[in-house]
């Protein structure tokens, strides 16, 4: 498993706000101020690195830092962000560490900060102060915080971090994950819409990429039918650390109507003989999912040499 570190420094807190938020993201990661760095934590293998700009520069201790430890850091994988208002000098602001760490910087993005006059010292109020005279500016308060931006910042360094995992052979791991589904019966069937969400316990069977569920109906439809897109939970109880099995897919559901061939088909992988369905006094609906996604955290996998966690891609 990839472990991450936030290593940030912050004089007004929004770059420390950042970090804390992406490192929830990107758990199992630890955040952790610049000068709190401890020799023990050269151990993570994916670092991210956030510093405010101030007078249009990233701040001298993370510059100091990262030359100071270069010769093992350049070998990590690392991606980096500023905090700052004027976001679309990025490449500006962020070019004097992609000088220092060169390749090793995966990803980069300027991210929104705040000025908030009140909460400033002395010598930073008459900065700005002179500077909003200068550009005649009006000298406010400025809030370039989003929340939103942090977050897709966040799941884009995951997904590359993700990219450098010890894979497991694609039909391997995909065998992998059938026999996993073969061996449950039962999942958390998650559903969401602007109605609210659900996570519904339920049986299903699985067949070629899809999972079968069937079931009398209730609030899940609801969520369905405005939304079809459905994250599933299949996984063993918890034992240990060392002996962890779960998976979550991400699909599409489509509902499955009774006077159709397919809805026949399906019940006969389940077993059910389609002519006794009418001995039940109501209708028995069949969801269909479409499997996308398969994030499979698995220590056999561990045990074999591979990173523990997985992810299966499905056409
Ligand atoms: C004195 C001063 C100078 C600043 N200079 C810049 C700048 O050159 N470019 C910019 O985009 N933002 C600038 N900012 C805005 C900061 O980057 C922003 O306030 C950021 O949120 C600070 O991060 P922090 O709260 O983690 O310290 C400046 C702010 C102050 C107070």
């Amino acid at each position: 498993m990839q472990r991450t570190i936030i290593l940030y420094e912050s004089r007004y807190g929004t770059t420390e706000v950042i970090a804390k938020n992406l490192s929830l993201i990107l758990g199992p990661s630890k955040y952790c101020k610049i000068e709190d760095f401890k020799k023990s934590d050269k151990d993570f293998e994916f670092f991210v690195i956030g510093s405010p700009v101030y007078n249009e520069k990233i701040q001298l201790k993370t510059l100091k830092f990262l030359e100071d430890n270069i010769e093992w850091i350049k070998d990590k994988r690392i991606a980096v962000f500023c905090t700052c208002i004027s976001t679309k000098k990025e490449y500006e602001y962020i070019n004097k560490l992609l000088g220092i760490l060169g390749s090793s910087i995966v990803y980069f993005r300027a991210l929104g900060g705040i000025i908030q006059l009140d909460k400033l010292n002395s010598e930073d109020y008459r900065a700005i102060e002179s500077f909003c005279n200068k550009v005649t500016m009006p000298f406010v308060d400025i809030n370039m915080y989003d929340i939103n931006k942090v977050i897709e910042f966040g799941i884009d360094v995951k997904n590359i971090r993700d990219e450098f995992i010890k894979r497991v052979p694609g039909t391997q791991l995909l065998k992998g994950i059938e026999e996993f589904l073969n061996a449950h019966n039962t999942c958390t069937l998650c559903t969401a819409s602007s109605i609210g969400v659900r996570g519904t316990p339920i049986e299903y069977s699985y067949k070629d990429g899809y999972m079968y569920i069937i079931t009398e109906g209730g609030e899940k439809f609801a969520n369905i039918l405005l939304n079809n897109k459905v994250s599933i939970s299949v996984y063993d109880n918890y034992q240990s650390m060392m002996k962890l099995g779960g998976m979550q897919i991400t699909g599409e559901a489509s509902i499955i109507y009774n006077n159709t061939d397919e809805y026949k088909k399906i019940l006969y992988l389940k077993e059910i003989n389609p002519d006794s369905i009418g001995d039940f006094s109501v209708n028995m609906n069949i969801i269909k999912i479409k499997m996308r996604k398969v994030e499979f955290l698995y220590s056999k996998f561990k045990n074999m040499g591979y990173d523990i966690k997985q992810i299966y891609l499905f056409n």
